[in-house]
């Protein structure tokens, strides 16, 4: 048996309101295979997205763990809040369930809680948001998670929350220059109350960021949701 056949592997869930996606990671979060992905299903409850899971699972090689990024609140992998899922999710022993189905062991985190881990550099305050069907974030202390941030459901101007400002349906509904103006006044809003020495900004609609970020606002690639998946044994 070489070194390599004796690498533990993790497999990365990111579950997104738009698509959930997989990947092998070695034991260094190095991916081992491609990324693969299929679209949400809908309604998003969990039987149909354990579903999808298994079916994704069933074209990917061998692994021996599971971690996953959800998109709502996650307590001891039970999920307490799905906004934009399904409200079945709510109570819900995701973890187990999961478990039980693929036949290994599961972590299951915050889907922005997953992201920033494979970001952060562990130093200062790091802040993580991301633009994607919701608004995710994640804030960390010397490397240390403060858990359960969901920034995006806070308000943040004319009567909206950051989500409702700068989640999917406001960039479809306002379109890119004015969500980028809005994007630009959040990052002011945020670097105000949380003084942060560095912001991340991950998720799908960073590719529609055209404004000029302030030096300490990094936007890091998607990828990062599954790496992060690595972290989650490292205790
Ligand atoms: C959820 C967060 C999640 C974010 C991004 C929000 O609606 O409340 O928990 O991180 O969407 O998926």
């Amino acid at each position: 048996m070489t070194t390599q056949d004796k690498s533990v592997r993790t497999l990365a869930v990111d579950i997104g309101g738009s698509g959930i996606k997989v990947m092998i990671l070695d034991e260094e979060g190095q991916p081992i295979a491609e990324r693969a992905r299929v679209e949400t299903p809908e309604p998003a409850k969990p039987e149909p997205v354990l579903a999808a899971i298994a079916s994704l699972v069933a074209q990917q090689g061998e692994f021996d763990r599971v971690s996953v990024g959800f998109p709502g609140v996650v307590s001891n992998g039970i999920t307490k809040t799905a906004v934009n899922l399904d409200p079945d999710w709510v109570g819900f022993d995701f973890g187990n369930t999961l478990s039980d189905r693929l036949g290994k062991p599961v972590r299951v985190v915050n889907d922005a809680d997953m992201q920033g881990m494979g970001a952060i550099s562990g130093h200062g305050v790091e802040l993580v948001i991301t633009l994607g069907t919701g608004f995710g974030s994640a804030l960390f202390v010397d490397g240390k998670l403060v858990p359960n941030l969901e920034a995006g459901h806070h308000p943040f101007r004319k009567g909206e929350t950051y989500e409702q400002q700068l989640g999917r349906a406001a960039l479809d509904a306002v379109g890119q220059k004015r969500w980028n103006r809005r994007l630009e006044k959040a990052i002011a809003t945020l670097q105000n109350l949380f003084n942060y020495d560095c912001l991340y900004i991950g998720g799908g609609n960073t590719k529609k960021i055209t404004m000029e970020l302030p030096p300490n606002v990094k936007v890091v690639p998607n990828v990062n949701g599954l790496l992060g998946g690595i972290v989650l044994w490292k205790d």
